[in-house]
């Protein structure tokens, strides 16, 4: 279906997420000829910039972020796309400014992205309220951290609740838009293979793992106010988490899907002080070696205070208190500086009953991986030809040899569902407070604990607790098995 016209504007157009995902993102669908030659792309920041200097700096980093996809004449016509504002979040002027250039085009689907930090939220729904620019087709996108608990994340909620619906909110976890979790929901509810599986009595345990070899990078500000709990854990980790757990919706409408999701996060088993103890482990890394380079500790990166007790690894059992799921442990595991980096969805079916091989019992695995490739497997033991041996090998779903086609990026078709409408794939204000009840007791747990985070070496798999987490319950990470 065609797709009208519209106008994406960026706040925190001159940040980094803006630079590097955003417009690049779109220069791909421009590329790719999903994008209508009258959409245009409205950045804004608070540096008095122009246009012309603005695009020189968006080409130069989207030449080194699209690599081989970069072309000189399809950034041409691209670019022609892009216009530059000066906007500060709490100058009405400028609003008054950016209305007038909107306006030109009153019809339009309008979208803003609010790609800034979460302060500045509020005051930008009030302004465009101020200057009309809630009405109508408008839509607003608002980035993570949405606040830093339930009350902040609830403030945020209601402010810009006051400008613009439900409907027209779009809260964006990019995990959602990462084509192996798209598969994902194929897979469990386009074939009629796993759905008896996926359950309680064949599935032993869940395992969500995030890591990352990079470490705060240049970010220390920000994330050691946030730490991995907030960072990933409150939003990606657990949104794999509904999406892994969630029963058959009766369509794909948005709040079809999100009703289910919705259920998943209710249905988590709430912590308490004591069981954050023995289910939630928060490491920091130390110096080490990522990938045979030297790194420093946390605590020796640029902007980190002395002392700091956030944590780069959180890894943690949740149960999920449903007919389906119950007694089956999810464990889920991101972090920094790690041995590898790795995002993959496991799941470990129950062990064969009995065996007629000796002792050769490795359970079926299914592993979804998105990072660093698109990949399904499914692991089964099979007979080495010749010997009397079994080996473990897999059934591969490899999307690059089946499908020829470029696999997008997370951002592109979260924009893309944006400016079509679509809010499957955004959450909904009640998930993300489900979400941030749910995790609300390790916050106040560690804050209220004398215990600082556990410390591994930088190129581990985190701290030798992370491990004991699972050996515990007779498991062990998928790397370990
Ligand atoms: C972001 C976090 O949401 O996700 C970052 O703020 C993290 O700390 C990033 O590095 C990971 O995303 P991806 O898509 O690179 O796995």
């Amino acid at each position: 279906t065609p797709i009208d016209a519209f106008d994406m504007v960026f706040f925190g157009g001159t940040g980094d997420l803006a630079l590097r995902k955003l417009l690049p993102a779109l220069y791909h669908q421009h590329q790719d000829g999903n994008l209508p030659e009258d959409g245009r792309i409205i950045c804004l920041g608070r540096s008095p910039s122009d246009t012309t200097s603005y695009v020189a700096k968006a080409q130069s980093k989207a030449r080194e972020f699209l690599g081989k996809h970069y072309n000189e004449a399809d950034w041409a016509v691209f670019a022609s796309r892009i216009e530059y504002f000066k906007v500060d979040a709490n100058t009405l002027s400028d609003f008054v400014v950016l209305a007038e250039a909107l306006n030109k085009f009153p019809t339009r689907n309008r979208v803003f992205y609010l790609s800034t930090a979460p302060d500045f939220f509020a005051p930008i729904a009030k302004n465009l309220a101020e200057v009309g620019l809630n009405k109508g087709n408008a839509r607003v996108v608002l980035e993570k951290p949405l606040g830093h608990d339930l009350d902040s994340s609830n403030k945020i909620n209601d402010e810009v609740g006051e400008y613009f619906t439900e409907q027209q909110i779009y809260r964006i976890d990019h995990y959602l838009g990462k084509e192996p979790v798209l598969n994902l929901i194929a897979l469990r509810f386009a074939n009629t293979l796993l759905e008896p599986l996926w359950r309680r009595e064949w599935i032993r345990d869940v395992q969500i793992t995030v890591t990352e070899q990079v470490g705060v990078e240049t970010r220390a500000d920000f994330y050691d106010k946030t730490g991995a709990l907030r960072d990933m854990v409150q939003n990606h980790l657990l949104q794999l988490l509904t999406i892994v757990a969630m029963e058959p919706p009766a369509s794909i409408d948005a709040d079809a899907v999100r009703d289910e999701k919705l259920k998943v996060l209710r249905a988590l088993k709430p912590l308490t002080p004591e069981t954050v103890h023995s289910k939630v482990v928060r490491g920091q890394y130390r110096a080490g070696a990522v990938g045979g380079k030297a790194v420093p500790g946390y605590q020796d990166e640029p902007g980190v205070p002395a002392g700091s007790k956030a944590e780069t690894f959180v890894a943690l059992k949740a149960e999920i208190e449903t007919w389906r799921w119950a007694g089956v442990p999810f464990f889920l595991r991101t972090g920094k500086r790690l041995q590898e980096r790795l995002a993959e969805i496991v799941i470990n079916f129950r062990e064969a009953p009995t065996s007629i091989f000796g002792k050769n019992t490795q359970p079926n695995r299914l592993v979804i991986q998105l990072q660093p490739a698109e990949s399904v497997r499914l692991y089964m033991l099979a007979k080495e030809p010749g010997r009397e041996r079994l080996r473990e090998v897999y059934l591969d779903l490899d999307f690059k040899e089946a499908f020829s086609t470029r696999s997008p990026e997370a951002y592109e078709r979260l924009l893309m569902d944006v400016i079509k409408g679509d809010l499957s794939l955004f959450v909904r204000r009640d998930e993300q407070r489900a979400a941030w009840r749910w995790v609300e007791p390790i916050i106040d747990s560690w804050e209220n604990s004398n215990e600082g985070p556990k410390t591994y070496s930088a190129g581990t798999w985190g701290p030798a607790a992370s491990s004991a987490l699972l050996s515990r319950d007779g498991m062990c990470w998928h790397e370990e098995a």
